[in-house]
């Protein structure tokens, strides 16, 4: 059998976190694999919070490991979190050497796994594949390092750009596997965010429906003065809906059923909800990544105020015409040079929609 590179070791650990239904937060992405005599021995991920991380996950193998490599996306952990430190775990592996992706952001343990180990006299490098291991905790790395969390903007949108008709209607513009890859969306965000134009013309779930998923996203609702009705769809499935309003509303408790509701004010001189100060609110709830569905005033907003990262478009084949709602509405531009401006990441059928992911930061 011909010998592996380097790289396809790492490559396996980073798909090993990719996947979807282990989205642990608010804790990151990572995946590990250990190789002993050029074979693969064992695999690990973190799947949720407060349970193994994914070296430890791995190093559970009941095997000799001497002399082995491990390679891991993000550096080991050096302090007590939930769990006992990795790189003490590590230590008494009998694995020689270590390789690692990317070093963790968090200010707390950054450097000090990587440390431990190279003192202790295991050979450590670090880097490989670090970009792409970095893009599986886009959320998490902005946390720590912009104070706030990744924000992807996801629309539906006819070949027109168009997202509902001129009287709101706008299910369904999307085809099914769309729908479906939007769950899978929803399943990786720590939370979901719409505006109350949208939970009123809609009335939406927000959740996610995938079977096994470890944990729902929380639903976040933009709605100023409260506007939300207590029969509205939101109350009837689990999980938490936080509604962010603008200023204080005078309000009867709102419907705990199935999910639990708190309010927050986000006051902004225009009395709507300041966004700004709401994602700063939610990067100290721990929230690494935000999924915004919702209609062209909010997303326009967010949009002027540049807190929009990346934006995930469903096109379908067809047209809607211009009187048809637009998919964002924002301040005036007059000149070329003052467009929001992006860059493909990917784009690729999904059904009989075209999926194009832009990055705008
Ligand atoms: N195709 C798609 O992907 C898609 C996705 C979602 C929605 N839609 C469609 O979009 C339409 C609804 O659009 P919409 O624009 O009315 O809904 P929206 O953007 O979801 O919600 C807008 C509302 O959010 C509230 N808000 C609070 N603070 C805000 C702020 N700082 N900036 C902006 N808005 C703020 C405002 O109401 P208050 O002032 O009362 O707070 C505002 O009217 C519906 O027809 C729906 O079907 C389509």
């Amino acid at each position: 059998m011909a010998e592996r590179s380097e790289d396809s070791y790492m490559w396996q650990a980073i798909d090993l976190a990719r996947q979807p239904l282990f989205a642990p937060h608010p804790n990151p992405r990572v995946g590990c694999v250990i190789v002993v005599d050029g074979q693969v021995v064992a695999e690990g991920l973190h799947r949720a919070a407060g349970t193994d991380h994914a070296e430890v996950a791995a190093l559970k193998v009941e095997r000799d490991l001497k002399g082995g490599t491990l390679y891991v996306t993000l550096e080991p952990c050096a302090t007590h979190g939930r769990t006992p430190p990795c790189s003490t775990r590590i230590l008494s592996s009998g694995i020689s050497r270590v390789v690692i992706a990317s070093p963790d952001p968090n200010p707390v343990n950054g450097g000090l796994g990587i440390k431990q180990l190279r003192e202790a006299g295991i050979q450590t490098e670090v880097g490989m594949l670090a970009d792409d291991a970095r893009a599986l905790n886009r959320g998490f790395f902005s946390r720590y390092e912009r104070g706030r969390p990744w924000v992807t903007v996801k629309i539906a949108a006819t070949l027109d750009g168009r997202v509902a008709t001129a009287n709101g209607e706008s299910q369904w513009i999307s085809g099914e596997a769309a729908r479906a890859d939007v769950q899978l969306l929803r399943a990786q965000a720590s939370a979901v965010l719409t505006g109350v134009g949208t939970v009123l013309a809609d009335d939406p779930r927000l959740n996610c429906r995938m079977d096994g998923l470890q944990r729902q996203p929380l639903r976040v609702i933009v709605d100023s003065h409260l506007r939300t009705p207590k029969t509205a769809t939101l109350f009837t499935v689990e999980g938490d809906i936080l509604f962010a309003t603008g200023g204080k509303v005078e309000s009867e408790s709102l419907p705990t059923s199935e999910s639990q509701s708190r309010i927050v004010s986000f006051e902004s001189a225009d009395g709507r909800v300041d966004c700004r100060k709401l994602l700063d609110y939610l990067s100290e709830l721990e929230v690494n990544d935000v999924l915004v569905e919702a209609g062209p005033t909010l997303v326009g907003e967010i949009l002027d105020a540049g807190l929009v990262d990346e934006m995930v478009i469903y096109l379908a084949p067809a047209i809607l015409g211009d009187s048809a709602k637009a998919m964002v509405i924002t301040s005036v531009i007059n000149r070329l040079t003052d467009r929001y401006r992006g860059k493909f990441e990917d784009v690729r059928f999904v059904g009989d929609d075209i999926r194009i992911q832009l990055l705008l930061s």
